[in-house]
């Protein structure tokens, strides 16, 4: 038989945050943790080294908390030990995104540390399961950040058929209603980002917390517009979900006629760049991590256990 998330994970909760650069860090990640669920930490491609060691401190003091660490595959080309720090750091669970995995998977498990990767669509699935992940994690359109076009279920019932291997549900997920579906469709857990941005231990502006909070769920756009003006090394097939602006409203579709105009990329303004998927239109308020977490899990579980067919 499969063995669970949680045993594989060591947590009693199959919730795990999504490894949000900047905005996951290690008190999240801990709180997280603490509140029984998995915590993930996210490396960022700009991020110096004394600032991710200072995240990764906060995770491995005493008591240390199982924890997990994202990082994206093409900043890992650029910048390859980071992968040296993440293993160092001994986490249970490495997650590489955005790109192939396989040439990462081999040193984790020498290492004893879990791989997984966050897919977008069939091909991302399969490149995944033949780098020999031990986790995939089933990314739809609804998530906040960068993403593929597939929306959560259609992509969750395509990957679930392709492995038997845990497949993680990510983007939408905010309530116990979201939680209860995905794991009633068969995945081993769900992945949440947005909710976490309005955690008071995320590293989060007051005035990006003051937006998330007032923003309903079409306030979102799937956009390249802050990659190209901030000429950022995204793969184009990943686009970013975020909050709506009207520069973002402007320019989307539109990337080269912005980059050939320097006097319209100089009215980008990077405190506008908010990055939340479409169940920002589900929270309105700053809590402790570890309160959306039990809400959302033991509302799902409440749900779970009633239904009746
Ligand atoms: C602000 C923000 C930053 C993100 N940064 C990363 C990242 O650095 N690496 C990564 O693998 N995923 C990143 N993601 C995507 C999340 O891992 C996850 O797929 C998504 O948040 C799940 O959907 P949800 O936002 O609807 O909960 C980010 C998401 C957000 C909202």
């Amino acid at each position: 038989m499969q063995q669970s998330l949680t045993d594989l994970l060591g947590v009693r909760i199959p919730i795990l945050n999504a490894p949000m650069t900047p905005q996951a860090g290690g008190a999240l990640a801990r709180a997280v943790g603490e509140a029984q669920a998995f915590g993930m930490l996210g490396f960022d491609e700009d991020e110096p080294e004394d600032a991710i060691a200072a995240q990764v401190a906060i995770l491995t003091r005493e008591p240390r908390v199982p924890f997990g660490i994202g990082l994206v595959a093409w900043v890992l080309e650029r910048r390859p030990q980071l992968l040296d720090i993440a293993i160092a750091a001994r986490p249970k669970f490495v997650s590489i995104s955005f790109g192939d995995p396989a040439p990462y998977v081999g040193r984790l498990h020498a290492a004893g540390i879990l791989a997984g990767s966050q897919v977008q669509n069939r091909k991302w699935a399969q490149t995944a399961i033949d780098a020999g992940v031990d986790i995939l994690v089933a990314q739809g359109t609804e998530a906040g950040g960068h993403t593929g076009a597939v929306g959560t279920l259609p992509l969750l019932q395509i990957v679930l058929e392709m492995t038997d291997k845990p497949v993680i549900a990510a983007g939408g997920i905010a309530t116990g209603r979201g939680f209860a579906a995905v794991i009633a469709a068969g995945a081993a857990g769900a992945w949440i980002g947005t909710p976490f941005l309005l955690a008071k231990e995320a590293r989060n502006t007051q005035a990006a917390r003051d937006r998330i909070a007032a923003s309903d769920e079409t306030q979102t756009i799937y956009t390249r517009v802050y990659d190209r003006v901030q000429k950022k090394a995204w793969p184009h097939e990943f686009g970013g979900r975020a909050l709506r602006t009207p520069f973002v409203e402007r320019w989307t579709d539109r990337e080269d006629a912005l980059t050939s105009d320097p006097e319209a990329a100089s009215a980008f303004r990077p405190e506008e760049k908010i990055y939340a998927g479409q169940a920002v239109g589900l929270m309105h308020e700053v809590r402790p991590a570890a309160g959306i977490v039990r809400e959302i899990y033991d509302a799902g579980v409440e749900r779970l256990r009633a239904i009746r067919l």
